[in-house]
């Protein structure tokens, strides 16, 4: 009787981020968020769920390990998948059958390479599929990890924060297929993977609490989001670049603003930021841009044309034996799920 299904889902890395929760429970954010899909053969979480009428309890394993279902947002998860069942099929017979449920990444998890973003996509993805459940699902990520809502769209996808109070229209949207910026790139740096210190869930809190500056920035995402939709359909990429890079920036100057302050970039992020200004001045335009999320990583967005170049500088100024930077990984962004 046993079923299973088995599916993989990307990392995405935002240009415009979320960062704030107006809802901690449902997950709603303080402003909607701009991110781009990476092909599913790059940074990836594969997940396997089994329902079976003889599994007793609902268990998951995370690369290997069991984990505990005490999670509040794995059983959000679960909970609002077998109520989509329930509205369908009130006595459907799989909806008393327990889950199994097997999950791993490609690479180290909660070293603010958004594992948690591909986890949860591909947790609720899987379970769609096994359920058989249609619709949007990305109110359903959400409800797992915020970003993850925005995995399970490819290309370049927006979470429009919504205003209702339950939460049906904090949704993601996809604003153009990968297929739209075909030459575009992203390259991203490992400074380290060892694990946050400060995860973002309770970053974001703490920001939320005591920085002052940051209900300063919520003034402007509104109009920034719509500057980011305007570059990625014109494929401007001088300006997409720059809008990038300061909200990156601006993203870390709240975190300090916070009280105790977050500070998630190393002195090699920051050697990264000044490296890629100084080469975009080289070349009188934008050729390439840094965004950091809740960690030390740079992910680079740059053109095709210019990975040869944009690479060698990178492996001359920070040879990877020579410093943290343990390993490049080169991220295309196709169209997914
Ligand atoms: C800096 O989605 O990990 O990567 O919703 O609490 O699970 P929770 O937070 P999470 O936050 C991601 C923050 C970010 C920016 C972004 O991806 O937009």
């Amino acid at each position: 009787n046993m079923k299973s299904s088995t599916c993989t889902a990307p990392v995405n890395i935002a240009v415009i981020k979320y960062w704030g929760k107006r809802d901690e429970e449902l997950i709603l954010p303080t402003n909607s968020s701009l991110s781009v899909t990476l092909g599913q053969d790059q940074l990836r979480a594969k997940t396997t769920v089994a329902i079976d009428p003889s599994f007793t309890e609902d268990r998951m394993w995370l690369n290997g390990k069991e984990q505990s279902m005490k999670s509040a947002r794995l059983r959000n998860v679960l909970r609002e998948i077998r109520n989509k069942v329930r509205k369908r099929k009130a006595d459907d017979e799989t909806l008393s059958w327990k889950v199994h449920i097997c999950s791993e990444n490609n690479f180290p998890t909660a070293a603010g390479l958004a594992s948690s973003a591909a986890g949860y996509a591909c947790l609720v993805f899987t379970l769609s599929k096994l359920f058989h459940v249609d619709g949007d699902i990305s109110s359903i990520a959400r409800q797992g990890s915020g970003s993850a809502c925005r995995s399970v769209y490819g290309g370049f996808v927006k979470w429009v924060m919504g205003t209702q109070k339950d939460g049906a229209d904090s949704i993601a949207v996809q604003v153009a297929p990968a297929s739209h910026w075909p030459e575009l790139r992203t390259l991203i740096l490992v400074v380290s993977d060892q694990k946050k210190h400060t995860s973002s869930t309770e970053g974001m809190q703490t920001t939320v609490n005591t920085s002052q500056l940051f209900p300063r920035r919520l003034l402007g995402m509104e109009e920034k989001m719509e500057q980011m939709e305007k570059s990625i359909n014109e494929k401007d990429f001088h300006s997409f670049a720059e809008l990038t890079m300061k909200d990156s920036n601006q993203l870390h100057s709240v975190c300090l603003d916070t009280y105790p302050p977050i500070s998630y970039m190393k002195d090699v992020s920051h050697q990264i930021v000044r490296m890629v200004h100084c080469l975009n001045s080289i070349c009188e335009r934008n050729i390439v841009a840094y965004t950091f999320d809740a960690g030390p990583n740079a992910c680079l967005y740059l053109l095709e044309k210019d990975v040869p170049r944009v690479l060698s500088l990178v492996t001359t100024f920070f040879p990877p034996k020579d410093n943290n930077m343990e390993k490049f990984i080169q991220g295309l962004p196709v169209d997914v799920l």
